[in-house]
C-alpha cells in the first residue's frame, strides 16, 4: 500500500511571515517540508542557506526535505545536515561523480536523492537508483515558484516507476513544480510518492484547508 507525501514548499512563504507560514506547516497535515536553496548560478535565482535553513527546523519540526539547486553540492552537504536536512536533493545536472556526493550525503546522515531538469531523461539515473531513497522529477525549469506544470513530466514518472518495479527497488519519486489541487490526482497515478506544492498551498486563500484537499486526494486514489 502506498501512502502520497505531501511536501509543502516553503519558497512561495511572504518572507517578512516566514516563522507564520512554518508553523501553519507545523500544525497542518502536511507530511514534509521542502525548502528550496538556489545559488544564482545553477538556476537564476537566489534562495536561503544553511543558516536560515537551520532557524526553519527550529519553527517546524517536520521531516525537512531540502532541494539544492546549486553547482558543485559537495561543497554544502555537511552544512545542510548540520542545519537539519533529513532528506538532501542534487542535482545531476549539478554534479561531476555523482556516485560520490549520494556516498556523502549518506555518510553524512542524511537520505539522498537526485533530481533530474526537464530534459534529462530518467535512464541517466539508472546505474546509481540502487544507492537513491528517492528520484526528483522537475516538472518545471528549477528557479522559480508559480510556474505551469510541464505534462511531458507524466510519461517520464511512468517510466521511472516502471524501472524501479521491475528492479524491485523503493526509491521514492518526488515531483515538484507546477502541481495543484486540478493535477495532483494524474501526478499520483502515474507513480508519484512525493508531491511538492509551493503557491497552490502558500498562495490559497485558506493553505491548511488546501493541504486537507491534498490529502483527501491522496487518500482516495488507486495507489493507495
Ligand atoms: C522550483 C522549486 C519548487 C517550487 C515549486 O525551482 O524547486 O520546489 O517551490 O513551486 P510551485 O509549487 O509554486 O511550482
Ligand atoms: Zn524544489
Amino acid at each position: 500500500m502506498r501512502k502520497m507525501i505531501l511536501a509543502p514548499s516553503i519558497l512561495a512563504s511572504d518572507f517578512l511571515h516566514l516563522e507564520k507560514d512554518l508553523q501553519m506547516i507545523e500544525e497542518s497535515k502536511a507530511d514534509w517540508l521542502h525548502v528550496d536553496i538556489m545559488d544564482g548560478v545553477f538556476v537564476p535565482n537566489i534562495s536561503f542557506g544553511p543558516d536560515i535553513t537551520k532557524s526553519m527546523k527550529k519553527a517546524c519540526s517536520k521531516f525537512m526535505d531540502v532541494h539544492l539547486m546549486i553547482e558543485k553540492p559537495e561543497r554544502y552537504i555537511d552544512d545542510f545536515v548540520d542545519a537539519g536536512a533529513d532528506m538532501i536533493t542534487v542535482h545531476l545536472e549539478a554534479c561531476n561523480h555523482l556516485h560520490r556526493v549520494i556516498q556523502q550525503i549518506h555518510q553524512a546522515g542524511a537520505k539522498a536523492g537526485v533530481s533530474l531538469n526537464p530534459h534529462s531523461n530518467v535512464q541517466l539515473v539508472e546505474d546509481v537508483l540502487e544507492d537513491l531513497d528517492m528520484v526528483l522529477i522537475m516538472s518545471v525549469n528549477p528557479g522559480f515558484g508559480g510556474q505551469k506544470f510541464i505534462y511531458q513530466s507524466i510519461p517520464k514518472i511512468k517510466a521511472l516507476k516502471k524501472r524501479l518495479m521491475e528492479r524491485n527497488l523503493d526509491a521514492l519519486i518526488e515531483v515538484d513544480g507546477g502541481i495543484g489541487l486540478h493535477n495532483a490526482e494524474a501526478v499520483l497515478d502515474a507513480g508519484a510518492d512525493v508531491l511538492v506544492a509551493g503557491s497552490s498551498i502558500l498562495k490559497s486563500e485558506n493553505p491548511l484547508q488546501t493541504i486537507e484537499r491534498f490529502k483527501e486526494i491522496g487518500e482516495r486514489g488507486s495507489w493507495v
